[in-house]
C-alpha cells in the first residue's frame, strides 16, 4: 500500500527519521517541506507523528493542474481505491482540487472524465454535498501531484485555541529522546498537551505538568480523574508553579523539558519582559536538568533564544533548530543540552 502523509512544514528530516524507524518495510517516495509518501507492505492507520495519513491512490509529476488530471486518467487506480474503500459498498464521492494547498477551480471535462472512472470502480456517484469519501487531487510547487484518499473527518478541528495538537506534541517529544526512566517536566502546560502526550508516548519515571495559571492545572486534575488516565495518574503530577523560579526541584533532577512557553504575541509581552522571562526560566533549566538531560522549546521566531542564551552565562547550549510553521506562524523549535 501507498500512503501520503502530511505534517507542519519544517519536520521533514526528522519525519523521514521517524518513519524509517518505525515502518518495517518501507520506500520513501517522494517528500517535501510538509508531505511524505511513502510504500508499505503491512496496512497503516495512522502515525502519531503525522497530521494526517491518507491511502495515495496515485502520483506523478505535472507542470500544471490539466497534466495532473491526464496523470491520474493514464493511472491504473482500480486496485489502490478499491482496496483503500470499504469493500461492497457504494461510495458517493467528491473530488476536489488543490493547488499548492490551496483549493483550486475544476477543469470539468477531464474533472467528468475522472468522475467517470471513479464511478465505475466505487459503485457510488459524484456527490458534493453528502460524499462517503473525498479524493483529493493535488498540485504542489515542485511539480509533484498525487491523488489520495481522505476517510473520516479530519484531524485538528476540534483543538481549543492554543492547543498544541497530539501530532505537533510527538514531534517535539521525540526531539527530546525519550527514556524509560525520564524525568519530565513541561513548565508551560497551558493545556498539558504536551505531557499528556509523553505519557501515552511510552514509559517514564515521572511527569510534572506545571502553570502559572491554577485554572489551567485544576483542569488538568479533572482529566487525570478519567478512566482513561487511571493507570499513569500517580506518576504524574500537576503543579502550579512559576517557571522562572523553580527552586522546588533540586538542582540536576529533571532528566527532560519539552515545552512551548509564551511566544509574546499572544500575552502582549513587550522585548524586555519576554528576555527576562526567558532568561530567568533558561538560568532555571541549566540548573534542573541532568548531566545528560535535553530539552526541546518550540517558540516564536520573534523570541531571541540564541541572543539570551549568548549573552549569558547560562551553561546551555544549542544542538539542533528547527524553523516550522504552527498555524500559519513562524516558529522555531530549539534542541538543548547543558553545556
Ligand atoms: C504557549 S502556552 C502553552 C500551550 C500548551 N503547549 C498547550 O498546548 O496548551 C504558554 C503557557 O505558559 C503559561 N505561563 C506564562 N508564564 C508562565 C510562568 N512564568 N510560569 C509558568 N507558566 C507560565 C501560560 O499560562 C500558558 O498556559
Amino acid at each position: 500500500m501507498e500512503y501520503l502523509g502530511t505534517f507542519p512544514a519544517g519536520f521533514t528530516e526528522l519525519v523521514k527519521r521517524l518513519i524509517e524507524r518505525d515502518t518495517s518495510s518501507h520506500e520513501l517516495m517522494f517528500y517535501d517541506e510538509s508531505v511524505i509518501a511513502l510504500r508499505s507492505e503491512r496496512p497503516l492507520t495512522r502515525l502519531p507523528y503525522l497530521k494526517n495519513l491518507y491511502p495515495l491512490i496515485a502520483w506523478g509529476r505535472a507542470k500544471d493542474l490539466q497534466s495532473a488530471y491526464q496523470m491520474v486518467l493514464h493511472t491504473p487506480i482500480q486496485k489502490a481505491l478499491a482496496s483503500s474503500a470499504e469493500p461492497n459498498t457504494r461510495h458517493n464521492f467528491v473530488i476536489r482540487v488543490f493547488i499548492e494547498g490551496k483549493p483550486a477551480p475544476i477543469i470539468r471535462d477531464l474533472h467528468e472524465k475522472l468522475e467517470k472512472a471513479i464511478t465505475e470502480i466505487l459503485g457510488g456517484r459524484p456527490h458534493s454535498e453528502r460524499p462517503d469519501l473525498e479524493l483529493q487531487l493535488h498540485l504542489r510547487k515542485n511539480q509533484q501531484c498525487y491523488l489520495i484518499l481522505q476517510k473520516g473527518k479530519r484531524l485538528d478541528e476540534e483543538l481549543p485555541a492554543g492547543t498544541l495538537p497530539p501530532y505537533l506534541c510527538r514531534l517535539l517529544l521525540e526531539l527530546s529522546e525519550p527514556q524509560k526512566d525520564d524525568i519530565f517536566l513541561d513548565p508551560f502546560m497551558g493545556s498539558a498537551a504536551i505531557p499528556l502526550e509523553r505519557a501515552r508516548l511510552g514509559p517514564y519515571h515521572m511527569i510534572f505538568a506545571g502553570d502559572i495559571i491554577a485554572e489551567k492545572v485544576e483542569h488538568l486534575k479533572t482529566t487525570l480523574k478519567h478512566k482513561q488516565w487511571e493507570k499513569r495518574r500517580k506518576t504524574i503530577f500537576p503543579k502550579v508553579l512559576d517557571a522562572t523560579q523553580l527552586n522546588r526541584f533540586e538542582d540536576g533532577f529533571i532528566t527532560r523539558i519539552v515545552s512551548d512557553p509564551p511566544w509574546g504575541i499572544y500575552e502582549g509581552l513587550d522585548i524586555q519582559e519576554l528576555h527576562r522571562l526567558y532568561s530567568s526560566f533558561l538560568r532555571e533549566a541549566a540548573r534542573l536538568l541532568s548531566k545528560n538531560g535535553r530539552m526541546v522549546l518550540l517558540v516564536g521566531s520573534g523570541v531571541p533564544l540564541p541572543e539570551i542564551l549568548s549573552n549569558s552565562d547560562i551553561h546551555l547550549s544549542i544542538i539542533e533548530q528547527f524553523s516550522v510553521l504552527v498555524s500559519g506562524q513562524k516558529a522555531l523549535v530549539y534542541v538543548i543540552i547543558p553545556e
